[in-house]
């Protein structure tokens, strides 16, 4: 990035904003000034190629205000601050809340010039890295197979950049169905292993005689190798790691030790406890836990991933009905409300069910969605949930599904769904971009 960095100015005094912006051009810096915290906030982007240095006081939206609400939006992006001078518990607070630094009034010109390209050169780092992790899960056809942009969906997706990087042996967790065996995939395919072999044995598939064969040999065919051997350089994924008896297990970890690090095989066991209430530590002996168990993720179960339950739901029974060529179901307000609140115990498998059935159903024209849950439940009424789950979180996945629908309705015509949903054009915009809608989607 050879390009020169940005420094957005923000200070209501205008002899202020001049004097700074021409010193830091002096300097090099591309600078643009804003008069007030809200004119700043609408001209920033997340990923704004710059640094911010703002003023405190100011009439309307002050600075502090400025500086929490840019956080909100990018937490990593440098907010240099200017306090009055000696106002100590101020530039305390600013700090506090996540100033890059502070520059007491009156400002002393090189200490500014300092200070902003210490912070360029952090905005660069954090830039070229975001940029090349878009990258990599952009590039990876199986991090956009996994579909969700919840927050613990988010987060699994970050982790499996950050572990799909690491050398370290990992752990996945998580409920049935709920996509532990695509995230062991998507760990491999990130990585610096990639390009190795990805070999996965399920553990209860087999007697513990066979199960030591398919791991360690020797094999039956002189061509074969045993998995240990062939995942050398790559990744051996070893599914319900909880059925591996003692032996097994002794074996296992002895195999381990005997690696150097980094590992030659790595090792992503994937654990099948959560449904029982057990653990995986409980039933591993810890020596083997704590080498397998270096680096750890859990996958969230389907109930806690709010406004997903929809957009998968919506994705899946799109798929379904280009599979059986009829149309997809459109979920009523109601029936979104009761996907939202089912209890989902398969996860992602199930709603793949469920959603399957939905378009059947529908191509029949017969049948609600309710049944469907119904049928997938002991009880005779499904057990709905609203456990935890704020109303601003059913009210956000409802608004997403309705602007979804209608522009699939209107075939990506903006006009068209403003005017069915009554919305002004900008603030369609900023819900579409909140919720990751692109019209380009629907043409
Ligand atoms: N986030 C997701 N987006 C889209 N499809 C998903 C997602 N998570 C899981 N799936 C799909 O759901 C199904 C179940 O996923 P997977 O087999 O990985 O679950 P699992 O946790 O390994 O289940 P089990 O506990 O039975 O081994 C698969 O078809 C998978 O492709
Ligand atoms: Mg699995």
């Amino acid at each position: 990035m050879s390009k020169s960095m940005k420094v957005a100015i923000v200070d209501d005094e205008k002899d202020m904003r001049q004097s700074i912006s021409q010193w830091l051009a002096l300097s090099g810096f591309d600078t643009e000034t804003f008069a007030s915290a809200e004119d700043a906030l609408r001209g920033l982007s997340p990923d704004y190629p710059g640094i911010v240095v703002s003023d405190i006081k100011m009439p309307g939206m002050d600075g502090m205000q400025l500086l929490k609400k840019l956080k909100s939006v990018d937490s990593t992006l440098p907010v240099i601050m200017i306090t009055g001078h000696g106002d100590v518990p101020m530039a305390v607070e600013a700090m506090r809340v996540g100033a890059f630094d502070f520059l007491e009034k009156p400002f002393n010109p090189d200490r500014m010039t300092e200070l902003a390209k210490k912070a360029t050169q952090a905005r660069r780092l954090t830039l070229d890295n975001r940029a090349l992790r878009r990258e990599l899960s952009d590039g990876s056809a199986l991090m956009k197979k996994l579909i969700g942009a919840s927050q613990p969906m988010e987060q699994l997706k970050e982790d499996i950049l950050d572990l799909g990087q690491a050398d370290g042996h990992v752990l996945i967790e998580g409920e049935t169905g709920t996509g532990k065996t695509l995230v062991a995939h998507a760990l491999h395919a990130v990585g610096g292993r990639a390009s190795k072999k990805f070999v996965l044995i399920s553990c209860s598939a087999y007697d513990e005689e066979t199960l030591g064969r398919k791991l360690f040999g020797p094999m039956d065919d002189d061509g074969d190798l045993p998995a240990y051997e062939e995942a050398r350089g790559g990744t051996l994924v070893l599914e319900d790691i909880e059925a591996l008896g003692q032996g097994m297990q002794a074996r296992l970890l002895t195999a381990i030790n005997d690696q150097g690090t980094p590992a030659e095989t790595r090792i992503v066991a994937i654990c099948n406890l959560q449904d029982e209430g057990k653990t995986c530590e409980s039933v591993l002996r810890p020596d083997l836990f704590y080498r397998l168990a270096a680096l750890r993720m859990t996958v969230p179960p389907l109930r806690q991933r709010g406004e997903d339950i929809l957009s998968l739901f919506a994705r899946l029974s799109e798929q379904f009905a280009d599979e059986y060529g009829c149309d997809a179901p459109e979920v009523s307000a109601q029936e979104a409300a009761q996907l939202l609140q089912a209890p989902w115990p398969g996860n992602v498998r199930q709603l793949i069910n469920v959603a399957e059935r939905a378009v059947l159903q529908n191509r029949r024209g017969s049948g609600t969605i309710a049944s469907l849950l119904m049928a997938d439940s002991d009880e005779t009424r499904p057990t709905m949930t609203t456990e935890g789950k704020p109303l601003k979180e059913f009210v956000e996945a409802f608004e997403r599904m309705l602007i979804d629908n209608t522009m699939r309705r209107h075939k990506g015509s903006i006009v068209g769904v403003m005017d069915e949903l009554c919305l002004p054009r900008r603030t369609l915009n900023e819900k579409m971009a909140k919720y990751g809608l692109q019209r380009s989607d629907y043409i």
